[in-house]
């Protein structure tokens, strides 16, 4: 049956590196992939056009989609906004929480090629490879009550910001056995962070996990506060094979686990729900500082097309093609801004997508 596939290029750069991806995505179907595709809007394209960051129209094809690829959302333009339901990046949380997309993976990756563009030493990342699984519908970022208020304190009235971090036993159990699936299928390690020495929701989650454990005796769990994961990660980050965590920590942890890879610019992900519908994109943002300047990395919407074929659309054999597509253009010496560094040559947002396309092509 043909596959659906939404594209949501959204704001910044989300345009310019969705634009590459839709090349390599239409460069699939013309290899046998049976799948049509459209576009909505979304974030502030989608205030600015409807008034709303997921217009109703939006939500509609995104429910109706096999896969949805995204590019980023926000922006200094919005970022002004009063009335906090009309951000951009409730566009993004609100198709989140609508499919259900409660199994995040981010895959920290690097790329041989790249060793040198890490911030930190080649010999303390060269071979790695974690897969992050953060949680990603609920938590603190939708756990209730919320909002800020007027209260009444010691000095008179003041404003309040108030947030509630919670999740329920199946919460956690279900993206843990996600994550021992994984692990199962990787390196056989799981590492669940959690602040189980100060906050009871993660006590909770601690013990879900080690009862899940019982279940996958060939993996092996551990369990590691979340500033210490922070600092392991920086220090020692090959000690990590997948790492499953909340919401708000996974959001943190996977920015740290992108930059040991030489750039944020290299992460995909995927978003999945329990049928295997999936949201794919960059683990990046919209970078409004560098938009429509073809500055823009889009090698990470590239993988999340690769992401897209392997979890959503069972074309496993077309995601290997766009990965070796990519370390190919990787070893030409092909690098956009972020993973430039001298020897390499510096190719725009464009000639980096028609790069791996004529790679594509050749495989
Ligand atoms: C991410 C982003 C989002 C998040 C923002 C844009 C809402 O940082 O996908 O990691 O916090 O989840
Ligand atoms: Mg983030």
């Amino acid at each position: 049956m043909t596959k659906k596939i939404l594209i949501l290029p959204g704001d910044g750069i989300g345009p310019e590196i969705t634009a590459e991806a839709v090349k390599i995505l239409d460069a699939c179907r013309e290899s046998g992939l049976d799948a049509e595709r459209e576009e909505g809007l979304v974030g502030g394209a989608g205030y600015d056009a409807a008034g709303h960051p997921l217009p109703e129209s939006t939500l509609a094809k995104a429910k109706a989609a096999d896969a949805i690829l995204l590019g980023a959302v926000g922006g200094p333009k919005w970022d002004t906004l009063e009335d906090l339901s009309k951000r951009p990046e409730k566009g993004l949380l609100g198709l989140r929480k609508n499919l259900n997309l409660f199994a995040n993976l981010r895959p920290a990756l690097l790329y041989p090629q790249l060793a040198e563009a890490s911030t930190l030493k080649p010999e303390v990342v060269s071979g790695l490879d974690i897969m992050i699984v953060r949680e990603l519908t609920g938590g603190i970022y939708f756990g209730q009550p919320r909002g800020i208020e007027q209260r009444d304190g010691e000095n008179g009235k003041e404003r309040v910001g108030f947030n509630t971090y919670v999740y329920s036993e199946s919460e956690i159990e279900r993206i843990g056995r996600v994550a021992f699936e994984m692990a199962r299928k990787r390196g056989k390690k799981l590492c669940s962070v959690d602040k189980a020495n100060v906050l009871e929701v993660t006590i909770l989650w601690r013990e879900v996990m080690n009862r899940l454990a019982a279940e996958y005796p060939d993996v092996e769990l551990s369990h590691m506060y979340v500033d210490n994961a922070a600092m392991q990660l920086v220090r020692a980050p090959k000690q990590f094979d997948v790492v499953v965590t909340g919401n708000m920590f996974g959001d943190i942890l996977s920015d740290a686990a992108a930059m040991l890879t030489g750039s944020i610019g290299m992460l995909p992900s995927a978003s999945l729900n329990e049928k295997q519908q999936g949201m794919y994109e960059p683990c990046h943002g919209s970078a409004p500082d560098i938009a429509g300047q073809g500055l823009a990395n889009p090698l990470a919407t590239i993988l999340s097309v690769a992401m897209m074929l392997r979890y959503s659309l069972g074309e496993p054999a077309l995601a290997d093609r766009i990965e070796r597509a990519v370390g190919k253009v990787l070893d030409q010496g092909l690098r956009t801004a972020d993973i430039a560094y001298p020897g390499t040559r510096q190719v725009s947002t464009r000639e980096m997508g028609d790069a791996v396309l004529a790679a594509f092509a050749e495989s």
